[in-house]
């Protein structure tokens, strides 16, 4: 479908992206299929030619996010249209698959909606809504893959790189919209995400996460013919030459198979830090969202984790006040964090999706206990997070730096348990893996003093790159 576009005239296109990692791979593919139409990135939606919101609908605030930043779109696209101009106006992403038709009704000078399985139509859409007057809305679940559909050449996405290889979700808990908007559960070929990996590589990625709203359920299928799962996949991509760093992310407990677990004590590269969302510690609660699994099942995945990966940091998500959660159910979770130790959680409060089975069942929690669970949930958690940044002083682990610091001098990186690091160094360094020690602890980031690096004489009599983590 896309063949070699002479570039037009310059536009200018300003995307804003709210939800998962999902969505923010999905606003750079859109750039990228827009590109050879002749639009380039700007800073701003004021006096952009096209405009893209890629929105989430996980939790009611952010819906409500973008109604609020269309009212203030409208006034930056009518100050276009009275300087002659015209600006495209298009809501993408799961609030645009959920609710399209609410938003021509509620946003009629919105052109174009799109569900996240058409960001490859992008093109033929912006070209009928440049022609038209009227909305282009496009949320059905097309036949053909969009993966094979979008371009190739793609914007660099320097060290740290994010890479789809599964979307949509079968597993319909009980309180979330995603399989709804994203559909079915699809996992890319695998020779189509190595090669997608390579290319990131030669770009100057050392990190890979890859993406999928439940990536480890991966099965997709192998250049020999054979279903691949996630595991093989993994050791195939630590083969490619000067990609240090793997890691992916959301991964669901029911499908932490064996094998994959067995890959986090195999694969060097695989990054010592796993999201595995548990959501609840309670057996009751667990069974009533539908996730398929216990909390002692849960504890048991850990425990093998960390036997395969001794080293291993958890993070996780939480739901405060599902409908029918009691205070015991509560206290349960309390329980499995304190039992478990996290390195960082997400928590939220329990949020009524239309549509979705847990909105209408009866024993909605009311809205200040919610408020005190997730507190309570939060202050742990965050007691967690203070321990395991301090666990981490004095530590030397190697660090990928990533881009300047936010002082001059100073560089920032990222920790093999994703911890974002400061360190004094040069430019030069961006994008190299090298050796620190951590020299100070805070509770969002670790700062730390390069030990060697390449040009430099060694500063230490340590081998370099080796990582030296807490037991
Ligand atoms: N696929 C992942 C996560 C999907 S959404 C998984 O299965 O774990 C990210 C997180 O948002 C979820 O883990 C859950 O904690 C939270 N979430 C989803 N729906 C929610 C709702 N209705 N209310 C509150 N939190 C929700
Ligand atoms: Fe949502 Fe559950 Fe699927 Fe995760 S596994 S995306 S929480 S339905
Ligand atoms: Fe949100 Fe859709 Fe991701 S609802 S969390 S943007 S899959």
């Amino acid at each position: 479908m896309t063949g070699p576009v002479s570039p037009g005239p310059r536009k200018r296109l300003f995307v804003k992206t709210w939800g998962c990692q999902m969505n923010v791979y999905d606003s750079a593919r859109m750039a990228d299929v827009l590109a050879p139409l002749g639009y380039a990135p700007a800073e701003a939606p004021e006096g952009a030619d096209m405009v893209i919101l890629n929105t989430c609908h996980i939790r009611e605030k952010a819906s409500e996010k973008l109604f609020s930043e269309l009212g203030r779109l409208r006034g930056a696209k009518q100050a276009k249209e009275a300087e002659g101009g015209r600006m495209v106006l298009a809501v993408a992403g799961c609030v645009a698959q959920a609710e399209g038709a609410e938003i021509t009704a509620r946003a009629p000078y919105v052109d174009i909606v799109l569900g996240p399985q058409s960001y490859h139509r992008l093109p033929e859409m912006v070209a009928r809504a440049t022609r038209a007057a009227g909305h282009v809305i496009e949320t059905d679940f097309p036949a053909e893959d969009k993966f094979d559909h979008l371009p190739e050449a793609a914007a660099p996405q320097g060290p740290i790189a994010f890479l789809t290889i599964q979307e949509g979700c079968d597993k319909f808990c009980s309180f979330c919209v995603v399989p709804y908007t994203r559909g079915a559960e699809y996992s890319r070929p695998a020779a189509a995400v190595i090669a997608e990996a390579k290319r990131l590589v030669a770009q100057g990625a050392r990190e890979i996460a890859l993406l999928g709203q439940n990536v480890n359920a991966y099965h997709g299928d192998g250049p020999d013919g054979a279903t691949w799962g996630l595991a093989r996949l993994l050791r195939e991509l630590a083969e490619i030459p000067d990609l240090a760093r793997l890691r992916y992310t959301t991964s669901h407990p029911r499908d932490m198979d064996d094998e994959l677990i067995r890959a986090h004590g195999e694969i060097p590269a695989l990054m010592p830090f796993l999201h595995l969302p548990v959501q609840s510690g309670s057996d009751r609660v667990l069974k009533a969202m539908n996730r398929g699994h216990t909390a002692a099942d849960f504890l048991r995945i850990v425990e093998k984790l960390r036997a395969a990966r001794p080293d291993l940091a958890l993070s996780s998500d939480f739901i405060a006040g599902h409908p029918g959660e009691t205070e015991q159910d509560h206290q349960d979770t309390l329980r499995l964090i304190r039992e478990v130790g996290f390195a960082q959680a997400f928590s939220f409060k329990y949020s009524p999706r239309p549509g979705t089975p847990a909105a209408g069942a009866p024993l909605q929690v009311a809205e200040p206990e919610k408020d005190r669970r997730l507190h309570e949930i939060q202050e742990l958690l965050r007691e967690q997070q203070l321990d395991f940044n301090r666990s981490r002083l004095g530590l030397r682990m190697d660090i990928l730096f990533t881009g300047p610091g936010r002082h001059p001098g100073q560089l920032a990186g990222r920790s093999p348990w994703l911890q974002p690091v400061h360190a004094e160094g040069p430019l030069s360094l961006v994008g190299q893996v090298l050796p620190c020690e951590v020299t100070a602890t805070h509770p969002n980031s670790l700062a730390a003093r390069i030990l060697s690096s390449p040009g430099a004489a060694e500063a230490t009599g340590d081998p370099p790159n080796q990582e030296k983590a807490a037991a």
